[in-house]
């Protein structure tokens, strides 16, 4: 079966919203896609890593011209891609060479929080570095690093402190994808940007409380790249990396590709698209088979009518390799007999965004659920102003498994992990989640500018035996 529907609801798409900015096909020649280098370990033996991940600022140059000021890790703009083995004990040692305070947040990783995860309550100062480590233990998936400092996520990540984490394991490695990183395997981060004089982002001028938008598609930080397509597949992981914009996927002739992967990993089983929808931080990964095409061809891989990516075909040796119908065992998450649902509203637009009524508060614990506990979480869009919009729900430290879209299925790409799951306005979605380690995790619309906004909230997973006591940030102190 190929699905050749975005699923969304078309009227809650951003499209239809008063500030909407479209996508503009950028007028510059089209330059080769920016693959970001792999991160270099310091130091790698049988069983740790270890990192340094230096915030930085800098010069990029993204168009003709004078170069943009950007920011990015170990790197002026974006970063590096930072790969993780399954099983090992990771150690980071967290630099911020930057002028003002960041913190380094592990979107979508199973870790202790809030600390190591890295949210608002994990400061690293100008000048400063800190160190975190943790053991990596959850099945190879795309993630990513993106600042998380409250409340200025937007603006930091719209400078460009964001890049793909990847995690390895032995499960993934077996089955007939594509790896060959660079060559047949890229990660494709999705943004938008503006420029004003001088080539120069402006985040203030472009402000709106509804998520900051630019015409010019970005990717990888490539303005109008091209990729050269030397093998019959090829694997995008691609992550939604802009403040608010939703991606509506498609090849320019409808080409169907596969999805193998979503947020927190490998799904059960492929499923075939001519369209996919992304919204804000939800990561997927494609294969594309171009054996129809021939050297020379070109496809365009878009987002409504704008080309995102060119790709260029040149011969490639004839590949036989098909996905199998079964890809991994997805383990069922069984709801903790005796625990309550757990209610959350995400309610309004613009300055009035609120989870549960509710502003943001960096001292205020709002829920708290028992470690190893599976609760089951009914997630509200109430679409209280006209029009309403699409949120995408996001909760730190652990991976999900959608149960129902108002008491429908979830949509055919939802039955693998997930970190990020949007909602559209008057519906409700059921997810089951799971707190593999204690910590307070915040949980948030991932349209950075609402969470900065105030639609956010947190949780402590605790353990009863081992009852903790955590030192939270206060909005002054920053
Ligand atoms: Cu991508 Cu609070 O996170
Ligand atoms: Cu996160
Ligand atoms: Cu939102």
């Amino acid at each position: 079966q190929v699905y050749n529907d975005y699923f969304f609801d078309e009227p809650a798409w951003n499209t239809h919203d008063g500030g909407y900015v479209p996508l503009e096909e950028p007028t510059t020649p089209q330059q080769k896609l920016h693959v970001p280098a792999v991160l270099q370990p310091d130091k790698e033996t049988d069983t740790d890593m270890y990192y340094t991940v230096t915030a930085e600022e800098g010069e990029t140059q993204l168009l003709p011209g004078p170069k943009t000021k950007t920011w990015g890790y170990n790197g002026s703009l974006l970063g590096k891609t930072i790969i993780f083995k399954r099983g090992k004990t990771i150690h980071i040692t967290l630099k911020n060479d930057l002028h003002e305070l960041t913190t380094f947040h592990w979107h979508g990783l199973n870790v202790p929080g809030p600390y190591i995860d890295g949210g608002c309550h994990a400061p690293v100062y100008p000048g400063e570095s800190s160190d975190i480590e943790f053991v990596c233990n959850q099945p190879a998936a795309t993630l990513w690093l993106h600042a998380h400092p409250c409340p200025s996520t937007a603006q930091q990540v719209w400078h460009g402190l964001a890049t793909p984490v990847v995690v390895q394991d032995d499960v993934e490695s077996k089955l007939p994808l594509p790896r060959n990183y660079g060559v047949d395997d890229f990660p494709l981060v999705l943004q938008d940007r503006n420029f004003h004089e001088d080539n120069q982002w402006d985040y203030k001028a472009d402000y709106d409380p509804d998520g900051v938008q630019g015409k010019t598609p970005m990717i990888n930080g490539t303005i109008n790249p091209y990729i050269d397509v030397t093998t019959q597949r090829i694997r995008l992981r691609v992550l939604d990396g802009a403040n608010r914009r939703e991606f509506r996927l498609h090849f320019n002739d409808d080409l169907e590709f596969a999805q193998v992967a979503s947020d927190g990993g490998i799904m059960p089983e492929p499923v075939y698209f001519t369209k996919v929808m992304l919204t804000c931080a939800e990561r997927d990964e494609f294969i594309v088979d171009f054996g129809k095409y021939h050297d020379g061809d070109e496809v365009a891989l878009m987002s409504d009518d704008v080309p995102l990516v060119h790709f260029r075909i040149h011969q490639f040796a004839k590949d036989e390799t098909k996905l199998p119908d079964h890809l991994v065992d997805q383990p069922n998450l069984t709801v903790t007999p005796g625990t309550k649902t757990r209610h959350v509203v995400m309610s309004g637009m613009d300055e009035e965004v609120a989870i549960d009524g509710k502003k943001f508060n960096m001292q205020r614990i709002d829920a708290r659920q028992k470690v190893g506990d599976v609760v089951l979480w009914d997630v509200t869009n109430t679409n209280d102003m006209v029009g309403g919009m699409i949120h995408p729900f996001h909760i730190h430290g652990t991976q999900f498994l959608v149960v129902s879209r108002n008491g429908h299925a979830p949509y055919p790409n939802e039955y693998g992990w997930k970190d990020t799951v949007s909602v559209n306005p008057d519906e409700h979605v059921q997810i089951k989640v799971r707190f593999e380690y204690t910590g307070v995790y915040m949980y948030h619309c991932h349209i950075i500018e609402h969470e900065d906004g105030g639609m956010m909230a947190q949780i402590e997973s605790y353990d009863p035996d081992h009852p903790k006591t955590y030192k939270l940030m206060d909005m002054d102190t920053l």
